[in-house]
């Protein structure tokens, strides 16, 4: 668990610290006060962006003319991480003082969840947010994965430009298409595992949240080498002329229906949804600690406010069982809070 985080020039908090003694810490203010932003900075000790998928510069306090970049330090058990960016300079990981080699070494130490309130949307928008939101439970299972999709979306881009480029030689293509499909079996051998795990976790839900049924749609059957490379040869033409790449596992999506009313997640309603992603969370924390024996940690925002008492205690006594390090944000004041809990431990930060 983290034992105390330290943030420099991180959005509106100039010089932000604190110690945390607890599994279960919670992050009390006012809208604007700045608890959306203390998650989004733990959320960085992960690859890739922020949760808030913004660009790192719009991080940099911009109200305090000295601060040209930000930094988020915290302890992680007794190992201490820290990252930052400055303009011109690429956003780094350290660990104990040395730079990770590549972004996703950190899964190796540290696994973060999150559950927003943006991302019911996720059932409704495009293909491509819901790919991303179940390749960072893969990855956070199979940390490899991350580094092959980046893999296969260099390789993709490569065929594009070539099939565009009439003086480029179809042996060149032909490499490219073979290292596709090398990535295209790791990719989606990787995501069908994680669907099996995931199905079995959610098995385990003994919460009285609603209950996905999932499945990944457009899949690449059969995964074998021969019949990739054959497929990525006939759409030759098609994608040249569509400037767009038709066959690969970019194409899959994600299907999920509500087991207990039958209905997609997309027709469910806002609380459903809610009640659905945090199956998710929480079967996701389950597999993690199960395949990875470590505790994730687990960032809500705002998520407990959308539902009524007697679930709000059930998520978080089922997070509890998950011994996770669990990080809450309210506007509620502590009493108001501790009505339905019990007084329960917890570290307490008022903003
Ligand atoms: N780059 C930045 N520099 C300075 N302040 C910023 C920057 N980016 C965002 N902010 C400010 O940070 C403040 C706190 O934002 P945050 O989203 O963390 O609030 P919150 O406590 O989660 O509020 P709510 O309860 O409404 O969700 C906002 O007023 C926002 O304008
Ligand atoms: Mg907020």
């Amino acid at each position: 668990m983290i034992r105390n985080i330290h943030l420099i020039c991180f959005r509106n908090h100039l010089n932000f610290k604190a110690e945390l003694d607890s599994g279960l810490v919670i992050i009390a203010g006012e809208n604007g006060a700045g608890k959306t932003n203390i998650l989004e900075a733990i959320s960085l000790f992960a690859p890739g962006r922020s949760f808030r998928n913004c660009k790192f510069d719009e991080i940099i306090n911009n109200q305090e003319a000295s601060c040209n970049g930000w930094g988020a330090h915290i302890a992680f058990q007794d190992i201490k991480f820290s990252t930052g960016y400055s303009p011109n300079s690429l956003r780094r990981i350290k660990k104990d003082g040395e730079h990770l080699k590549s972004q996703t070494d950190i899964l190796k130490d540290i696994k973060v969840l999150w559950l927003l309130p943006q991302m019911e949307n996720i059932f409704l928008g495009p293909a491509s947010s819901r790919r991303k939101f179940f390749d960072r439970i893969c990855y956070n299972l199979f940390p490899e994965h991350a580094k092959n999709i980046v893999r296969y979306e260099y390789y993709l881009k490569s065929r594009l430009k070539l099939l565009q480029n009439e003086y480029v030689g179809v042996d060149w293509i032909e490499s490219v298409e073979e290292n596709l499909a090398k990535f295209t079996i790791l990719i989606q051998e990787s995501r069908e595992r994680t669907l099996d795990i995931l199905k079995e976790q959610v098995k385990n839900i003994s919460s009285k949240f609603l209950k996905p049924d999932i499945e990944l749609i457009n899949l690449i059957k059969p995964l074998d080498n021969e019949f990739i490379l054959r497929s990525f040869n006939q759409f030759r033409t098609l994608d040249e002329k569509s400037g767009r790449s038709n066959f690969g596992v970019h194409k899959t999506d994600l299907s999920v229906v509500s087991r207990n009313k039958g209905q997609k997640a997309g027709l469910c309603s806002t609380g459903e949804q809610k009640a659905l992603l945090t199956s998710f969370f929480l079967a996701q924390a389950s597999a993690i600690k199960t395949i990875n024996g470590m505790a994730p940690l687990m960032l809500m925002d705002e998520i407990l406010a959308y539902f009524d008492p007697v679930k709000q205690v059930d998520v978080i006594n089922e997070l509890r069982n998950l011994s996770a390090q669990i990080w809450i944000t309210t506007t509620k004041s502590k009493n108001d809070f501790f009505k339905f809990l019990d007084n329960i431990r917890c570290s307490w930060l008022d903003l």
